[in-house]
């Protein structure tokens, strides 16, 4: 009798589950939603952080708009643009911390997915696909120098893992020099990369080997060279950002890459360039790379390169050094990475991204932005000690963190989305669309005047 009792209502619960998904589902089909469904969904996402994902993140999200009625969550996306859902419409000035290059589901990065979709979703795992070859040899031809064998991922993390055992692979050493600063992930081996200690401590000891010198120093990285080799423990690789992006968009310094080129060449060391974040057109070129006219031996990439429609990544290096992987193939494998539908998501986005010049244009419409951004400052250097950055990926760094959070709350309740959090707003980041018009950038800068203007020295 109990046992029948307890498989009734385990019957009756999944019936509910059933209902939930299907009043779920039903709203993900529509295009307009009603006042009434908006003010459900809004409690149900509210209330499912809280109970169900974790409750910080409504302690820290600008989750109520100004007036306190509303709890902001997203739900539809456009060009440079995502709308919440009451129907207010932001522009998107975070941009995913960089994934939006090509814009909110650019129509031709969608139809390749689409596209693809009614024929293949995931691949076989077993027999050659097409798609990835194909993406392989575009790869190939577009990154810089003699980079040329891919290997895919699904995420920014996964390509620096694939970076860091392929260059232990090929090197057999262990040593690794990072900066401080980096930021290249959160999984135990990126995060030995990763420099702020917040993010690191818990997890000690990470991976043996790392040492952090200090970005731009190259000084300090010459004595951790040879100091490396002095005691035997000779570098594998040093792993750089080329323009550090979580670390609050920091440029090197004149020359400090080339040199950094040059120091790893004479130590026998391979030179990671981690363009998460700087790739696919970000900073004025495709990648920053080419900015300093370097070439690394391997060179990470993902956020961008899905086309802010799949998850995507990849890391690609010279084929002396990828060679190591060519006995065994399986050394390093994903069963997500390179599958089909994000190979058509990048190639349609390195399609667009040439067809429309997009890095070109980010670098023209970056300095534009980057000037009226110091213009709309002028006169406010008690609360904004620089703005700096390199095409469309542009800091604005404040002198205190709560002037940052106080601009970019602000922002947020004028309709702009700029990254800067509780915990980290020193330093807000743009990173829009590339596409993003001129009517747009100068909406932003006029909201962020006003906002300057009223927030209070805090
Ligand atoms: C430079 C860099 N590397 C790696 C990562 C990690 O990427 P993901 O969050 O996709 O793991 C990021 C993410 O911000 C990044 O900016």
């Amino acid at each position: 009798m109990g046992i029948d009792i307890s498989r009734e209502s385990k019957s009756e619960k999944l019936q509910k589950v059933s209902q939930y998904i299907d009043k779920v589902l039903s709203l993900v089909e529509k295009e307009q939603i009603t006042k009434e469904e908006a003010e459900w969904i809004t409690k149900e996402t509210v209330d499912g952080f809280r109970e169900y994902v974790n409750p910080g993140f409504l302690e820290y999200r600008k989750t109520v708009t100004e007036g306190g009625q509303f709890a902001a969550v997203e739900w539809s996306d456009n060009g440079a643009c995502f709308k919440d859902v009451n129907g207010k419409e932001y522009i998107d000035c975070l941009g995913g911390f960089g994934i939006y290059n090509v814009g909110h589901r650019n129509p031709k990065v969608v139809k390749a997915v689409t596209d693809q979709l009614k024929r293949q979703a995931l691949h076989s795992q077993d027999l050659l696909d097409p798609l990835r070859a194909m993406l392989a040899k575009i790869l190939a031809d577009i990154t810089p120098g003699d980079l040329k064998y891919a290997f895919f991922t699904n995420s920014g993390t996964e390509s620096v893992e694939a970076a860091l055992k392929l260059a232990k692979m090929y090197s057999e050493r262990t040593t690794f020099i990072s900066t401080t600063r980096a930021f290249h992930g959160k999984s135990l081996g990126s995060l030995s990369g990763t420099a702020k200690g917040m993010f690191r401590k818990p997890f000690l000891p990470l991976i043996p080997g790392f040492r952090h010198v200090p970005f731009g120093d190259i000084d300090m990285m010459r004595k951790t060279f040879e100091t490396c080799s002095l005691v035997g423990e000779d570098v594998a690789a040093v792993i750089l950002e080329p323009i550090q992006g979580e670390g609050g968009i920091i440029l090197p310094p004149e020359g400090y890459l080339r040199q950094v080129r040059e120091l790893c060449d004479q130590f026998g060391a391979l030179l990671i360039f981690d363009e998460v974040q700087t790739g696919m057109g970000r900073t004025g070129k495709m990648f920053a790379a080419e900015l300093f006219d370097v070439v690394p031996d391997i060179i990470c990439l993902a956020k961008a390169f899905g086309g802010g429609v799949m998850p995507a990544g990849a890391v690609v290096a010279k084929e002396e050094v990828f060679k190591s992987w060519f006995p065994n193939p399986f050394m390093h494998t994903t069963t997500f990475g390179g599958n089909p539908l994000a190979c058509a998501a990048a190639i349609a986005t390195i399609g667009v991204l040439i067809e429309e010049n997009l890095p070109e244009r980010s670098a023209v419409v970056g300095e534009y932005f980057l000037e009226e951004l110091k213009k709309a400052a002028q006169g406010h250097d008690d609360k904004v000690q620089e703005i700096r950055g390199k095409g469309l990926m542009i800091g604005i760094e404040f002198h205190k963190d709560e002037i940052g959070y106080e601009v970019s709350k602000g922002m947020f309740d004028r309709g702009v989305l700029v990254a800067g959090t509780l915990i980290n707003s020193k330093t807000i980041r743009i990173e829009p669309a590339l596409t993003i018009s001129y009517e747009e950038v100068d909406k932003v800068v006029s909201i962020f005047k006003q906002v300057l203007e009223q927030v209070k020295e805090v």
